[in-house]
Parts: structure tokens; sequence; C-alpha cells
């Protein structure tokens, strides 16, 4: 099992260029497949995450090249082009593919099985699986339709107006791409806004949604039209570095290419709120996304609350965010993220053990946590538990710790950030 040593840091100096949108790298695929015509992708991120998505459909007759750069071309096969998979389609560790494709394929003509890995074999699916079942759709799950393997017989739909219980992008996808095989009108309310790249990519390609206070709606069997697309930095991959930079003395970077969505940019809100020093420079617009370079510098932090709409703008940023936490003046506290108990691992426990294990002093909530600030963090060996955004958190706090910390099961960083240890290894002066 591969692990890795992280020493403390001297100050961290230099730009970096943040790598393609994982959750917007998937949607190319999905919606460019169901296009008619050629959809070419520019920076798509070459994580394990994406390629699970992109040999799923490959599977399903879609030929798509890679080309050198992150360039993919993707020749659309239409919405009713896709072709029975001779296999079942292995999402990995991929929650974004296994619940946005239960939606594409419950309108399908034909059958299909999805699974993924041991990891992806306990998250739950009925909250896509229960509401498409309204739609007309066909699954069939282990724990009564909850978990993977999932299979489907593809079956007509019929619209519905879904009020989801979560703020899940998730979700509220995977309704859409069935929505596109249902006559008529597909709504999907949620409690707050949680990412809308699903929206903005659909309708670039030409189907009709209409977003309204607290939910969105989708007309059926548009005509999708391929579309050249430029995929945005990951917020979600820059906060590492973001964090970084705050929190060791006497640093400043220059975090290249991230992608600032209102949905997704509740993180810097939060450094913000912290008394982190961010600057915005050379904003700019990129495939229909708000984007800009950071510029960041080392900054005196103070606790925070997180809660409420900020919650799904930040969701998968919470576990580093717990460790600027840590090093910040004060308590922070964070309420309203029960979702973080569902994601490749429990987060909230997974974060607790880090913090723990590094001498600072963290306490679960059902919904969160409480996160007391201290001066330094200790060195110590910390499993990953084979969730990337853990294993890179850790790889953060450690810069900050006074002796090592070893990290084992670091692999699974690769499913979405490829060249963290690269970068990580690059500004440390
Ligand atoms: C994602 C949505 C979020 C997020 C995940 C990617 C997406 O999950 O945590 O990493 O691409 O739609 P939920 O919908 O479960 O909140």
């Amino acid at each position: 099992m591969e692990s890795r040593i992280v020493h403390p840091a001297r100050p961290l100096r230099g730009e970096i260029v943040i790598p393609g949108d994982k959750s917007i790298s998937h949607r190319s695929i999905m919606i460019g497949s169901l296009a008619e015509g050629e959809t070419t992708v520019h920076g798509f991120l070459h994580g394990e995450d994406n390629h699970a998505t992109l040999k799923a459909f490959r599977a399903m007759g879609v030929e798509i090249e890679e080309l050198a750069g992150g360039v993919l071309k993707i020749r659309g096969r239409g919405l009713d082009g896709l072709t029975e998979p001779g296999d079942v389609l292995d999402c990995g560790n991929s929650g974004t593919t296994i619940r946005l494709m239960t939606g594409l394929l419950a309108g399908q003509r034909f059958f299909s099985v999805l699974t993924g890995d041991r990891y992806l074999r306990k998250r739950p699916m009925k909250r896509v699986t229960g509401p498409l079942v309204s739609m007309g759709a066909r699954i069939w799950g282990r724990g009564g339709g909850d978990l993977a393997p999932l299979a489907l017989q593809g079956t007509p739909l019929h619209p519905i107006d879904y009020a989801s219980p979560i703020a899940s992008a998730q979700v509220k996808s995977a309704l859409l791409l069935a929505g596109l095989y249902a006559e008529g009108t597909t709504t999907v309310r949620e409690p707050h806004l949680s990412r809308d790249h699903s929206e903005r990519m659909l309708t670039a390609f030409g189907a009709e949604l209409r977003p309204f206070a607290g939910g969105v709606s989708l007309t059926g069997r548009p005509r999708l039209r391929g579309q050249e697309i430029r995929v945005p930095g990951d917020i979600s991959s820059a906060a590492f570095f973001l964090v970084a930079a705050l929190v060791v003395p006497g640093s400043e970077l220059l975090v290249k290419n991230v992608g600032l969505n209102p949905s997704r940019s509740g993180v810097i809100d939060i450094l913000r709120a912290m008394g982190g020093s961010l600057e915005l420079v050379d904003e700019r617009q990129a495939g229909g996304e708000p984007v800009a370079d950071i510029v960041v510098k080392s900054s005196r932090l103070k606790g925070i609350e997180i809660s409420g709409e900020l919650v799904p703008r930040a969701i998968d940023e919470l576990p580093v965010v717990s460790i600027a936490a840590a090093l910040a003046e004060g308590t922070t506290t964070i309420r309203d993220a029960r979702e973080l108990r569902v994601k490749e691992t429990d987060r909230i426990a997974a974060m607790i053990g880090v913090l723990t294990a590094l001498g600072v002093s963290a306490q679960p909530r059902d919904d969160g946590m409480v996160v007391h600030g201290s001066d330094g963090l200790r060195g110590g060996t910390i499993d990953s538990c084979g969730d990337h955004r853990i294993a890179m958190s850790t790889a953060i706090a450690a810069l900050r710790a006074t002796a090592p910390v070893t990290i084992t099961d670091t692999a699974c960083t690769a499913t979405s950030f490829p060249n963290f240890w690269e970068l990580l290894d690059k500004i440390k002066t």
C-alpha cells in the first residue's frame, strides 16, 4: 500500500496551475455523449473518477478520443444513441459517476448494471433510486435498492416535481438527466442551492432549463448539440493549497485557474471570514463559469461558525477547512454538514481522528464538528481511510507539524488530483 511522509515546511512560494474541475469533467462526457455532433473538451481532468465515467461511455458505444494537453473529442450519439453495455459498468470510487449515471440510464432502452469499489458500494443510493422509481424507473440494488451494484432495466419515464430533503448536486443532476428522457417538465427543488454545473452545461448544449428560487425545471426530450467546453480548475483541489499558504508562516502563492462558480466558492468566503488574505486577480469566464487566479498570503486565522447555505457551497472543502481551524485562534464550529458522514468515508469521524492524532482538541457533532485552534501540530501516522480528501488534508496539516507525518493509503489522491504531490513538492522552498 502506498504511503507518504510529509515533513514540516518552510515558507511556501511560487505559482501552481490547478487541474480541471472533476464535476465539470464528468458532465462534459455525459452530456457530450448525449449530444448530436462533436464535443471538444479542453482541460479535462485525467483523474481516476473521470476515467471511470469515460470508460463507461465508451462501453456504451461512444467514441472518445484523447488528444494531447488534456483535450478530449467526443463523438456524440444523440439522446437515443447509447448502446447496451456488454458488461457491468464499474464506477470505481466515484459517487458522481454512479449517481448521475443511474439517472441517465433509467430512461434508456436497455439493461445495465452499475457497481463500484468497496467504499462506493457502502454509499446510499436510495436518494436517487427513490425519486427515479417514482418517475417509473425499474431499478434493483442491495439493501432494498439502496446499495450498489444497481441493476437497471431502462423504461419510458414520466416527469416529476421532486423536493429533495438534502442539497445534493448528485441527486439534482441524476433527476435532470432522467428528465431528459421524460416528456414534459421535470422539477427538482432543494433546501439550498447545490453546485449548478449540470444546469449550466445542459443550457449551453441547448436544453431548456428554468432556474427559480429553491429549484430548477427542465423540459424533456431536448435536442442537445455538441459544444466546445473549457473546464476551469477545480476549486476543491485549489483549497488544499490555499489553506497551505495561509497556515505556513511567510508563504505567498499564486494559485492559477481556479473555478469560482458561486455554488462552489464557499471556501473563499470561509477562509476570508477566518481572516485569510486571498486576492482574486485576472477574473474571467471559461466555459460559462467564472475563473480567477488567487494570490494567497499566510495570515493569522481566527475561528468562526460555519452553517446553512455555506455548507453545500463548501462541502468537499470542509476537511481542509478543519485543518485551517486547527491552526486558528479560538474555536470553529461546523454545523448542518451531516452529509459529510456519507462521503467517500465518514469525513466527520475521519477528520476528528486526524486532528486528535495530531494533538488538536476537536469534538464530533452529529452534523459537523467543533475544533479548538492551537499553535502547532505534532507528528504521527495517519491512515487516509482510502479517501483522497482526507489524505490531502492531512498532508497540509503535516506542513505545520513539529515532526514528520506518515500518511498511509495515499494512492487514492489520484481519484481527483493526480499531480497533488508533485505540486506540493514544487512550492516547498
Ligand atoms: C458532486 C456533488 C457533491 C460533491 C461531490 C461531487 C457532483 O456530492 O460532494 O464531490 O459532481 O455533483 P453530493 O451531491 O452528494 O452533495
